[in-house]
C-alpha cells in the first residue's frame, strides 16, 4: 500500500484484511501511519465474484505492507518497497495526484515493482462528474510516469468495489516465480523482544526478526548469519545464530519457509539486541553465502530531471557535489553516504555499512529545504 498521506492506505488494508495496522500510540494520536503495518489476507471466489471474507473457494493468500504516506517518512516507505512483489498505489479522488503520489510511484519504479494497481479511493466523497475528471487526471499521470496499471474506483471506508479491486490484483499482480535453490536472502524490517517484562529466566525466548524472505529457503534449525550485524566498538560485526521457529501472522508456526509474504524468524539471539527494531536494515542468510558488507561503494548514478516530492515547486535536480551527504536506502537499510569523488561514477563512504548484492538498487535522496527528497538511484559500478 503506497500513496500520499491520508489517501486511505490503512483503511484499505483493513477493508482487505480485517486488520487495523495503526496501533502505536503516536499513530493513534496523530491519525497517521508512522511504522510499517503488516496484514495477511486471503482472497476467495464464489458465484458473486471475489471476496476477502471466506465465501467460496480459496484463491490466494497475500501479505500487505502498509506504508506511511507522510513526506517525512520516505525512508520507511523505501524500506517497504524492497520487500513488495507488487503495489497498490492509493489516490484519493477528492485530492488527486499529490507530491507523495509521485514520489511513491517513482520509488516503486526504482525498486523494480512492475505490477501496480491504482486504487482511486474515497469515491463516495466526490460527484460522478468529479470522479470521472479525477480518473482522467490519473490516466494522464500514469502515462507521463510510464506506469501500466488499471485504475479501480473504490470506497475503502464503505467497502465498495473491493471485489473488483481483488479481481484486478489477481490479474495484475501474479505470484512471482521463485528459485527455492538460491542462497536465502531475508530482509529484516522489524525486530523485537517478545518476552513480557518479568518473565522467568528459564522461560525467556530469543530475539525475533520480522521481514521477508526474497529468495531461497529457510528451515527451523538452520544456522543463519545476520549482516552487517551489531555495533562493536567503532565497527559492525556479523552475528551467527540458529532459527528456533518460523511464523506468520494468522497462520501460525511452520518448519520451512519459502519466499512470499511476511515472515517472523525466532532465533537464539539475546532479545536485548533485537529490541525495538534495532536489527532493521540487516540481511540474514546462510553463513558464507551472503552478499558482502560495504563500508563504501562506487555507483553508476541515474538522477531524475526534477525533484518529484514537492507539492507546488518545480525544482531541477542539481548534479551531485563532492562532500555532500546523501541518504542511501538499499534493501531495508538506510544510511548516510558522503560523496568522496565523482566522475562517471560516484564514490560514497557510508556512515553505517550495508549488506548488498551487486544487483541491488541504491536509492538516493538529498536534503532540500530540511527534508530528504528522492533524486535518483545508483547500481554498484
Ligand atoms: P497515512 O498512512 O498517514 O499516509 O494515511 P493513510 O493513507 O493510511 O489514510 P487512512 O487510511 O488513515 O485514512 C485517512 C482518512 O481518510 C481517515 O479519516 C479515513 O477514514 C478516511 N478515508 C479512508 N478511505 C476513505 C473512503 O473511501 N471514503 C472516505 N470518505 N474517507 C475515507
Ligand atoms: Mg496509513
Amino acid at each position: 500500500m503506497i500513496g500520499h498521506v491520508d489517501h486511505g492506505k490503512t483503511t484499505l488494508t483493513q477493508a482487505l484484511s480485517g486488520k487495523w495496522t495503526d496501533t502505536f500510540s503516536e499513530e493513534l494520536k496523530r491519525g497517521i501511519t508512522i511504522k510499517l503495518g503488516y496484514a495477511n489476507a486471503c482472497f476467495f471466489r464464489d458465484e458473486n465474484g471475489f471476496n476477502a471474507e471466506g465465501k467460496g473457494k480459496l484463491v490466494r493468500c497475500v501479505s500487505f505492507v502498509d506504508a506511511p504516506g507522510h513526506e517525512a517518512l520516505m525512508a520507511v516507505m523505501l524500506a517497504a518497497s524492497s520487500i513488495m512483489d507488487g503495489a497498490l498505489l492509493v489516490i484519493a479522488a477528492n485530492e488527486g495526484i499529490r507530491a507523495q503520489t509521485r514520489e511513491h510511484a517513482m520509488a516503486a519504479k526504482i525498486a523494480g515493482i512492475k505490477n501496480v494497481v491504482v486504487v482511486q479511493n474515497k469515491i463516495d466523497s466526490v460527484s460522478r462528474e468529479d470522479a470521472l475528471k479525477n480518473h482522467e487526471e490519473i490516466e494522464k499521470f500514469l502515462k507521463e510516469y510510464g506506469i501500466d496499471a488499471p485504475v479501480i474506483p473504490v470506497s475503502a471506508l464503505h467497502r465498495v468495489n473491493i471485489d473488483l479491486l481483488i479481481e484486478a490484483i489477481e490479474k495484475k499482480i501474479p505470484t512471482p516465480e521463485r528459485d527455492p535453490k538460491a542462497d536465502p536472502k531475508f530482509l529484516v524490517v522489524r525486530s523485537f523482544d517478545v518476552n513480557k517484562p518479568g518473565t522467568d529466566l528459564q522461560k525467556l525466548v530469543g530475539g525475533v526478526l520480522g521481514g521477508a524472505l526474497v529468495r531461497g529457503k529457510l528451515k527451523v534449525g538452520d544456522e543463519i548469519e545476520i549482516r552487517p550485524g551489531i555495533k562493536k566498538g567503532t565497527g559492525w560485526e556479523p552475528v551467527i545464530t540458529e532459527i528456533t521457529n518460523l511464523a506468520t501472522e494468522g497462520v501460525g508456526f511452520f518448519k520451512e519457509a519459502t519466499p512470499g509474504g511476511s515472515l517472523a524468524i525466532g532465533t537464539k539471539l539475546d532479545p536485548a539486541i533485537t529490541k525495538r527494531d534495532a536489527m532493521m536494515g540487516n540481511v540474514a542468510g546462510k553463513p558464507g553465502k551472503m552478499p558482502p558488507v560495504l563500508n563504501s561503494v562506487t555507483l553508476d548514478v541515474e538522477l531524475f530531471e526534477r525533484v518529484v516530492g514537492f507539492e507546488e515547486k518545480e525544482l531541477k535536480v542539481d548534479p551531485i557535489r563532492v562532500g555532500e551527504p546523501l541518504m542511501i536506502n538499499v534493501n531495508t537499510a538506510v544510511t548516510l553516504g558522503i560523496v568522496k569523488s565523482k566522475g562517471d561514477t560516484v564514490e560514497l563512504s557510508l556512515k553505517k555499512p550495508v549488506c548488498a548484492d551487486r544487483e541491488d538498487r541504491f536509492v538516493i535522496s538529498r536534503r532540500i529545504d530540511g527534508k530528504w527528497r528522492l533524486i535518483g538511484y545508483g547500481i554498484p559500478a
